[in-house]
């Protein structure tokens, strides 16, 4: 989830408004940044790694020259945080600058085919094909707009783009699939942004270029045209009433409740993440005699859903352990026969990183699944996964939970197809049902919203809570339950549903609340005998259950109905949302600011 920015003003230098601009977009990534404006027939560039205010205290990002240009903020994704990964990138001949904001999930043999053709790339990103793709179009003649179009046919994945080019030094060509981009208008001057924050100050009128479009701006206005067939498209342009605290939120209240709507978009961002380093991680593995998975918190969770992933579908056997736990419980038994493989959003936490350096001086395979690409995570792994997510800014994990689930869901399937567990239409049905998570989500969201927020004003009081379920979705319990926990405060339990029958079900009595997570599949007819225990001692029953749900239904109090038949290894990713929304929204009526929960950081980086 990088920031791109672009603008044509009528007077005064763009470099400062580039720069300003990209401040208010920090908040979308920040591990590098850059601009680039046109001049005299000139392109100038200047980018380096760090956050803004590091690189403009040592560039003076605001002395480019020029009255267009464009600008970008970084989160990795394909390729380290480092100067020659930093945006813009440029074609070979310095004439044509691009900010992108996606993944191109083809770069690797674009990239070849221009290398073939004798064009030179500077960096490890996917990003750079883009420049020397155009070049390639307007060298045949296309003018920057045409080249723009054809090379969005190319392009696999999703993308924002802002271009300039020398050739043509009037005008910022920009398009977008899958990314999100929204042009500013003030009078003559023109902005592109990845977000309305970003020209909030300058201006309130929008337009919100939809999928598949792209505009040319230059200093007669604005032209919108579809991507696939160049045609011309109508459009209209929106005032925006947010407040600039608002816009950075996207209109939401909080940031853990953008971020929890944000989920199909950043699941579809994860699912894209490369074969390559899941068939390399899924040999280590493979070839490991013990398999741990490491983490903390909301990770840790993760990795006891990825444990049963693991077990079902590829029957390995992986031990998730909790990182502050691994060296006293498996310390002695580490030897370079293992594969220990930490699961960190941050990849920064203290104790998962203690459990890491011990393994790896055991010889232990270090492999890694993180949302921060440049961590120490991916420092010490010898292979890793970016979830691409996106800064998450609420403290409460969300929409990085679900990535990692997909990626390791990603991962298990890998490790069942190449140990022969399933065959190859089982595996591709898995494979099909995996992307139509991000769209079960969307309707999770758009269908449920309002009945948590119901359930929220019905229970915010009560003293305790109690989630059940059994199976893969013990995690998501586990999970519900700490969201609960952290940004609203109660006290609340959380078992395998078939272990609450030995102690915790004394605490049940008239009124209590107890959710259960219970989607069909194995544990069906188990957790309605769960059901029945705890009806029988008046507790009132909240269940989240499929749409075709018979018998679950009769029995409850409240019910939450989500698609019915997702394999049950992908349940936890589904199930989990609705929680999510019962946490932020009992946070709300019980008056806490669910994105900065007391006595909590983002990342914890002591043990
Ligand atoms: C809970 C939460 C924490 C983190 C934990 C691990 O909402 O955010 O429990 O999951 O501190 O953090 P990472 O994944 O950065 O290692």
């Amino acid at each position: 989830m990088c920031g791109i920015f672009g603008c044509i003003l009528t007077e005064g230098k763009a470099a400062p408004v580039i720069h300003a601009a990209l401040k208010r977009l920090e908040y979308r990534g920040y591990d590098s940044a850059g601009e680039a404006t046109i001049y005299d027939g000139h392109l100038y560039m200047k980018k380096d790694v760090g956050k803004i205010d590091q690189i403009h205290s040592h560039l003076n990002l605001d002395d480019l020259p020029g009255k267009l240009g464009v600008g970008h903020t970084r989160w990795a994704t394909h390729g380290a945080p480092s100067k020659e990964n930093a945006h813009p990138f440029v074609d070979c001949k310095d004439r044509i600058a691009v900010v992108h904001n996606g993944i191109i999930e083809n770069f690797l043999e674009l990239r070849e085919g221009l290398e073939k053709s004798g064009h030179i790339f500077k960096s490890r990103t996917d990003s750079e094909v883009i420049p020397h793709l155009i070049e390639d179009f307007t060298a045949k003649g296309s003018n920057l707009a045409e080249a723009v179009r054809q090379v969005s046919q190319k392009l696999k994945g999703s993308f924002a783009i802002a271009v300039i080019s020398v050739d043509e030094p009037d005008k910022i060509v920009c398009a977008r699939r899958e990314s999100p981009l929204v042009i500013g208008i003030q009078g003559k001057s023109l902005y592109c942004a990845s977000d309305v924050p970003a020209f909030l100050p300058l201006t309130n009128k929008a337009l919100f270029l939809e999928e598949n479009e792209m505009a040319l701006l230059t200093a007669k206005g604005v032209k919108v045209f579809s991507l696939k067939t160049g045609e011309s498209k109508h459009f209209e342009i929106s005032t925006i009433t947010w407040s600039p605290e608002m816009a950075k939120k996207s209109g939401y209240r909080h940031f853990m409740l953008k971020e929890i709507h944000e989920q199909p978009l950043s699941l579809r961002n994860a699912l894209r993440t490369q074969e390559l380093y899941y068939d390399l991680m899924a040999a280590t593995i493979n070839s490991a005699s013990r398999v741990f998975l490491v983490a903390c918190g909301t990770s840790y969770h993760a990795c006891l859903a990825a444990a049963y992933m693991f077990s079902k579908i590829a029957h390995i056997d992986a031990k998730s352990v909790e990182a502050s736990e691994f060296i006293e419980h498996y310390g002695t038994i580490l030897d370079r026969n293992c594969a220990v493989l930490a699961v960190s959003q941050s990849g920064e936490t203290a104790d998962t990183l203690t459990a890491i350096r011990f393994a790896k001086e055991c010889g232990a395979s270090i492999l890694g699944i993180t949302n921060v690409m440049g961590s120490t995570i991916t420092r010490l792994s010898s292979v890793y996964i970016g979830q691409n997510s996106g800064p998450e800014i609420g403290v409460a994990a969300t929409k990085t939970f679900t990535a990692q689930l997909v990626v390791l869901a990603k991962l298990a399937i890998k490790l069942a197809e190449k140990r022969g567990k399933i065959t190859p239409p089982e595996s591709k049905l898995l494979k099909k049902n995996l992307i139509e998570i991000p769209e079960i989500i969307e309707t999770i969201l758009s269908e449920n919203e309002g009945k948590l927020k119901h359930l929220a004003e019905k229970y915010w009081n009560r003293s305790s809570v109690c989630f059940l379920g059994r199976g893969i979705n013990v995690a998501t319990v586990l999970e519900g339950r700490l969201k609960l926990l952290e940004v609203a405060y109660i006290p609340a339990l959380a078992y395998p549903a078939g272990e609450s029958k030995h102690g915790s079900i004394a605490i049940v009595e008239k009124g209590y609340p107890v959710i259960f997570v219970s989607p069909g599949g194995n544990a069906y007819s188990k957790i309605i005998g769960n059901i029945m225990e705890m009806k029988a001692r008046g507790a009132d029953i909240l269940a989240l259950i499929e749409k075709d749900d018979k018998e679950i239904k009769k029995l409850t109090d409240e019910y939450v109905e989500i698609q019915s038949n997702i394999p049950e290894i992908f349940t936890p990713i589904a199930y989990v949302v609705p929680l999510q929304l019962f946490a932020y929204y009992m946070a709300i009526e019980r008056g806490s600011d669910p994105d900065k929960p007391r006595n909590l950081a983002k990342s914890v980086t002591v043990e």
